[in-house]
């Protein structure tokens, strides 16, 4: 299995691959698409993964990867969640989400699982240099979110859009839309919220002042205390005890301001917070599930993993889909409305991780079992029907391909 698996994802790779030069940039670049058909562009996270999964057999091509997605921060730290390297039409949903001083990059972050990725490659090639380049810049990421995404100084990071979760209508954000009934009606909702945002030029404390989009996102924030973790640990390989420090301080303050804000003992779970009064988003998502990756109180932990297990809740056929079986909101099926109950196996990928760090090998194993299940069955789909295991959304998907990484 695993040899075959290695050649049909290296097939995707090759296939997926863009490289070339933008001459209104001046600049080269090198990636992965998400998917040919549907996500023809580079994206954040999805970059990250796939420079993950790189870097198990071309680790050249993985740190290209990495270091394409670079060349664009500016100067504040911030690194765009998607570039527009290609000279073709762009869709129209990007004309909202493009960059008051940049047209080939967005105006939104994606979750911050750059030094994740930094770390594996390091890894696998032993590259300080890289590691030196690369870094630093990583870094710089972090302090932008640190100083311009925490406007309430609480050490958890806010995000001013749905999309930057990169979970993009998970129904945890839908009383932040005014409870759409329909992907059409999120869309509009969504939309008058960016045109609010193009409207003040995306200054960021304008945008927190209008108080219409500011959560405090598990998902963001679980991540970000991975990013500085794995940060501290490059930091010691560079010999910089004192940035390592820093990082492995912060790591543990915005982990404690997750146990203390997020979890609702009432509820027994994990909410992310909204606005300045900051509510608890009170609907049971994958993001709920995420802090197990975290050092939570054992009380806690046992309470997540108990909703992880339960067949009406997080554990249907084929585990652990992006809303509970238990929420109105969840639909199983394929729709434009997406993060509203399919599986999708970047999730997956964390939750195994998370599984296997907290030695729950066996639920660890089970899960890479039916990951992998999904892709022999169903290919590389963007996501998969929990019930079923039939694959929908885009095709030659490029972060399924994560199952590599499931060991
Ligand atoms: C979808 C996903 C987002 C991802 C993008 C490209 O919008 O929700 O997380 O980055 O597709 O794959």
């Amino acid at each position: 299995m695993q040899e075959k698996l290695l050649l049909s994802v290296k097939k995707l790779y090759k296939e997926n691959h863009q490289e070339g030069n933008c001459p209104k940039l001046a600049l080269d670049y090198f990636f992965t698409m998400p998917s040919p058909d549907t996500y023809p562009f580079q994206w954040f996270w999805d970059s990250c993964f796939h420079a993950i999964v790189l870097s198990k057999f071309d680790v050249v091509a993985a740190k290209k990867e990495i270091l394409s997605l670079l060349k664009l921060q500016q100067s504040d730290g911030f690194i765009p969640h998607v570039i527009f390297w290609r000279d073709i039409e762009l869709p129209d949903w990007t004309a909202l989400e493009r960059h008051p001083s940049n047209d080939h990059i967005t105006a939104m972050i994606q979750p911050p699982v750059l030094t994740l990725a930094i770390e594996k490659i390091y890894e696998a090639s032993g590259d300080v240099e890289f590691l030196q380049e690369t870094l630093p810049k990583a870094q710089k990421f972090h302090d932008y979110l640190r100083t311009a995404r925490d406007p309430d100084r609480d050490n958890l990071i806010s995000i001013v859009q749905s999309r930057e979760s990169g979970l993009d209508f998970s129904p945890q954000y839908d009383k932040l839309f005014g409870n759409p009934e329909t992907f059409e009606e999120t869309m509009i909702a969504s939309d008058k919220i960016f045109r609010l945002y193009q409207g003040v030029n995306w200054d960021l404390d304008k945008i927190f002042a209008s108080d219409v989009f500011n959560v405090e996102d598990l998902l963001i924030n679980v991540v970000y205390v991975k990013a500085l973790e794995a940060s501290a640990r490059l930091y010691l390989e560079l010999g910089n005890q004192g940035q390592a420090d820093i990082a492995a301080d912060e790591a543990k303050l915005v982990e404690s301001a997750i146990i203390n804000k997020m979890w609702s003992k009432e509820d027994k779970s994990f909410y992310s917070l909204a606005g300045k009064n900051e509510k608890h988003l009170k609907v049971k998502t994958i993001s709920s599930m995420l802090p197990l990756w975290l050092n939570l109180p054992i009380e806690i932990e046992k309470q997540v993993i108990t909703s992880l297990t339960n067949a009406s809740a997080f554990s249907p056929e084929y585990p652990v889909p992006s809303v509970a079986l238990s929420e109105s909101s969840f639909d199983q099926n394929p729709t434009p409305w997406l993060w509203r109950g399919p599986t999708w196996l970047n999730t997956n990928w964390m939750l195994y991780h998370a599984l296997k760090e907290k030695k729950y090998l066996d639920l660890a194993e089970e899960l890479k079992s039916k990951s992998l299940e999904l892709v022999e069955i169903s290919g590389f789909r963007e996501y998969y029907n929990p019930v079923t295991g039939e694959g929908g959304g885009a095709h030659s998907f490029a972060w399924s391909t994560l199952v590599l990484d499931m060991n």
